[in-house]
């Protein structure tokens, strides 16, 4: 399955939200690329998949899921699967991804629950990604997802990651406030994670809110707090992984895009910087 095949630093994105989505048309925002969330588009009407192509003529897209529930005990969804490919037929992202998680038999939209941690799961879910690769015919990355409660696992979740992503030949997505939550949770170092896990296997980064030192709209000169968690976490990443391609993830509040761009800027800057100065 794609051995060895590299994919591109793609730079600074952030994920296409239905409200950015007039912006786009007839002008091109300073970003590098965009994440779309892969259920929004399945199915979508030709208007839709036709602004889309257009939106795809100027950034590359990358293609994120949240309902493949690769850990889940019971068969793969073959029509989800379908319909999947089709789409990926269609918009070409340069990846796609979803979670490493299982999804609950009520099989509620957008629930990622933690899958337990042991040797069985490991098999069963690298069967899994194996023949969702196979159906494909490309790699797939995912994501972390946070584990909220202490709870007692058989193998350490960066032994499982690591594991999971060599003997399926699948790529990773950390997102750096999944592994802050999870590592409060279990009692675990964000930075010995971070640096167990293989360079060549991390593709892409979810980046969740920083504080900045000033941090007002008007300003996108302003760096992160040097004290802040997500901010220690995402340097031992640059220190490990190189410039990678990263997403500004906003979830409780979604700012307005230029508030979005304006963190690209910021985050881009402060990365470069590091990079340059440690
Ligand atoms: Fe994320």
């Amino acid at each position: 399955m794609n051995q060895n095949a590299v994919l591109p630093n793609l730079g600074f994105g952030l994920r296409l939200r239905a409200d950015y989505l007039p912006s786009f048309i007839g002008s091109e925002p300073e970003l590098d690329w965009l994440e779309i969330i892969t259920e929004n588009y399945l199915g979508a009407n030709e208007e839709t998949l036709d602004q889309l192509d257009k939106i795809r003529s100027n950034y590359p897209i990358v293609m994120h899921g949240i309902s493949l529930a690769i850990g889940s005990p019971w068969p793969l969804d073959q029509a989800y699967l379908n319909q999947l490919k089709k789409l990926v037929d269609r918009v070409n992202p340069a990846w796609i991804s979803d979670h490493l998680c299982w999804k609950g038999a009520d099989d509620v939209q957008g629930q990622l629950l933690p899958l337990p941690y042991s040797e069985d799961t490991l098999e069963h879910v690298v069967t899994r990604i194996n023949q969702v690769q196979d159906f494909l015919g490309r790699q797939i990355l995912l994501e972390n997802v946070p584990i909220e409660q202490k709870s007692s696992q058989e193998i350490p979740e960066v032994e499982f990651i690591r594991e999971v992503a060599d003997r399926s030949d699948s790529l990773i997505l950390i997102d750096v406030g999944n592994l802050l939550a999870s590592s409060l949770s279990q009692e675990f170092s964000a930075i010995d994670y971070i640096n167990q896990i293989p360079a060549g296997r991390v593709q892409q980064i979810h980046l969740p809110d920083i504080t900045f030192e000033t941090s007002s709209d008007g300003n996108c000169d302003a760096s992160p707090r040097i004290i802040d968690p997500i901010w220690k976490i995402y340097t031992e990443v640059l220190d490990r992984f190189g410039l990678i391609t990263t997403m500004i993830e906003r979830e409780d509040t979604i700012p307005t895009l230029k508030g979005m761009l304006c963190d690209i800027k910021k985050i881009r800057k402060a990365a470069l910087s590091h990079m340059e100065n440690g």
